[in-house]
């Protein structure tokens, strides 16, 4: 998606965009662009790729002015060039824009045959064409931005400059989040506390159909009707204004490194280690009332969600139904009132999460939220949150958000067990201990199975597919490390249920076709080993993915072995999927794509 922020400031705003703008990248990085306000006259930068290319354009062609709006592009509509790339100019107003104008066609035809002439391919252009419109037929700035609102529909996160109005920013909020930042003589606007860090703590979000003018004294909020509305001002996580990458290549790196301690953070948040037990960490959701619960979520969060079902339903007896979000609300499946619903979302923005979040909600369930983002919308609109401690994470790859949602679905099912009468004391004090381990292994094994694993992505980098086996929660781990491979080193790769290899993709395989099997020695191991044995025979290249008692046991070549130690059930996912991270990771820096920011993604979709 975008990212978008705005300035009314006491210097030259051009150089605190752009560096507001490298807050935002993760958000989007096909194009970029600024445009300021200098005696009431507009003017502005724009460069295709990445955010370095505008600073460039800015170095060879200064802009001044102190109030400034920003972009950077994660295309929708039209191509990622220069002449697309946000501010989008008309007539004395410029406009920046998050989300999707889903009537833009029909407005675009409209104003086309009123003889307006669009220079663009994207839907936002019909929003700086509208304001234009409606103040050359004599609204003022305030009457034009309310009426636009009343014409577009679909998702906005908006920032505006009009010609002649100095001292002021005003902004929009239909889905995608806004917040609005308060400084001394000075306001910001920006689409996260990340983006406003480097100025201000002191946030406001916006609400769903609110819009603002912000001034240098301060902000007005309005509602659709145009009526004044209060929203609260709030501290925000200071986390974010130290975000840098430290003495890692990249964040995901850097963020990979830091599972240990974020997880240990994690845990402590929900266990009491030293009395052995989960803390009373639902009251709200009380899972002894409860039927069945609902998850919805995307991608990475997904598949933790679907790790979190094998828990809740194994050790809570709590059956649990799980859809991908983009899926779940258009099933139309019975939501009778005795179940809750979760969502698990690292940004607490994604689009669809959220959507599938208000489903729920206007049918009544209770909702729980799992987030790393506390002040995100999805955390806003639950009735229960439950935060993941990963930090702000910054790699559009998920890797210690995931950990963490690992964590906390832990310690839920714990909880969900012994409200549920399914867990006795004793039981949870020995799960309780075994997670007390899970930081000091994974720190052992992040300092131990780095050089294997260099060596093993520089010759998996040779190739152009890539499957990934496993049973029961590693076959969760296969997609999610198919995920992770895919996505940034563009290897085209597919977790698969090691069980159902016989049923179709055993027809993939040959020396060309390197098969990643995560087994440790469980009650799966001896069927997933003759799996292997399939492969093994019909040539296939094997990596296989175990703890020290399955290398132990054996019996046939692989390409590599990788060797964890062994851990009790309930940890191994959080164990079992650091080399699959960093299997990912390596990989895709042989191949030299962007890690942090692989190419066509963002790392927060806030839209459908
Ligand atoms: C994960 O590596 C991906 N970047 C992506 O699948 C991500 O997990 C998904 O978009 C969900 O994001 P969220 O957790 O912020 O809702």
């Amino acid at each position: 998606m975008c990212g978008i922020v705005g300035i009314i400031g006491k210097q030259p705003v051009a150089p605190l965009l752009v560096d507001s703008l490298k807050r935002l990248e993760y958000r989007g990085y096909d194009s970029a662009g600024v445009a300021t306000l200098k005696e009431g006259q507009l003017d502005r930068r724009r460069a295709e790729g990445k955010l370095v290319n505008l600073e460039t354009e800015l170095t060879r062609h200064p802009l001044d002015g102190k109030v400034g709006i920003g972009h950077t592009r994660w295309a929708t509509h039209g191509a990622p060039t220069q002449q697309n790339a946000h501010p989008h100019f008309c007539e004395g107003v410029a406009v920046v824009h998050n989300g999707i104008i889903e009537n833009f066609a029909e407005i675009r035809d409209q104003l086309t045959a009123r003889g307006a002439q669009f220079t663009t391919e994207t839907d936002t252009e019909v929003v700086a064409q509208l304001l234009a419109s409606l103040i050359r037929n004599g609204k003022t700035p305030r009457e034009a931005m309310q009426a636009t609102l009343g014409l577009i529909k679909g998702a906005y996160a908006l920032a505006v400059l009009f010609d002649g109005e100095e001292g002021q920013i005003m902004g929009a909020r239909n889905g995608p989040p806004l917040a609005v930042g308060h400084g001394e003589g000075e306001m910001f606007l920006g689409s996260d506390a990340i983006a406003l860090s480097p100025f201000t703590d002191e946030i406001t979000y916006l609400e769903d159909g609110d819009w603002a003018v912000i001034d240098r004294n301060g902000v007005e909020i309005f509602d659709t009707s145009g009526n004044v509305v209060e929203r609260p001002r709030s501290k925000a996580s200071t986390a974010y204004a130290q975000v840098e990458k430290g003495n890692h290549r990249h964040f995901m790196e850097k963020e990979i490194y830091e599972q240990p301690e974020v997880v240990s953070h994690t845990l402590a948040h929900y266990v009491d280690f030293t009395a052995g037990k989960v803390r009373n960490i639902a009251p709200d959701l009380n899972f002894s009332a409860i039927d069945s619960i609902k998850i919805a979520a995307c991608g990475t969060a997904f598949y933790a969600g679907q790790i979190g079902k094998y828990w809740l339903e194994r050790y809570a007896r709590l059956p649990v139904e799980i859809d991908v979000a983009s899926e779940f609300r258009y099933r139309e499946m019975p939501l009778p009132g005795n179940q809750a619903a979760l969502f698990v979302s690292q940004s607490g923005e994604t689009a669809d999460t959220l959507a599938s979040l208000r489903y729920c909600k206007e049918h009544g369930l209770k909702i729980g939220a799992i987030v790393n983002v506390r002040e995100s919308t999805i955390a806003r609109e639950a009735d229960v949150v439950f935060p993941t401690l990963a930090g702000p994470e910054i790699g559009v790859a998920s890797t210690k958000a995931f950990t963490c949602q690992l964590a906390t679905f832990a310690a839920l099912a714990i909880a969900a067990g012994r409200a549920r009468g399914t867990l006795i004391a004793d039981e949870e004090a020995n799960m309780v201990r075994a997670l007390s381990e899970a930081p000091r292994i994974a720190s052992s094994v992040l300092n131990t199975i780095q050089p294997q694993l260099e060596n093993l992505s520089r010759e998996l980098s040779r190739y152009r597919n890539v499957l990934y086996l496993g049973r029961g929660t590693n076959y969760t781990l296969a997609m999610e490390g198919a995920l992770k491979l895919k996505e940034i080193s563009y290897i085209h790769a597919e977790g698969y249920a090691a069980g159902e290899l016989k049923h179709g993709p055993i027809a993939l395989i040959d020396e060309n076709m390197p098969v990643i099997v995560i087994a440790p020695y469980d009650r799966h191991y001896e069927k997933t080993m003759s799996n292997m044995q399939e492969v093994a025979a019909r040539g296939g290249r094997i990596i296989f993915v175990t703890d020290e008692n399955g290398a132990a046991a054996a019996t046939l070549d692989t390409m590599a072995t990788i060797t964890l130690p062994n851990v009790d059930e309930l940890m191994m996912p959080l164990i079992f999927t650091l080399p699959i991270q960093l299997i990912a990771y390596h990989t895709a820096v042989f191949m030299g794509t962007d890690v942090d920011q692989p190419r066509n993604l963002a790392k927060s979709v806030t839209v459908e």
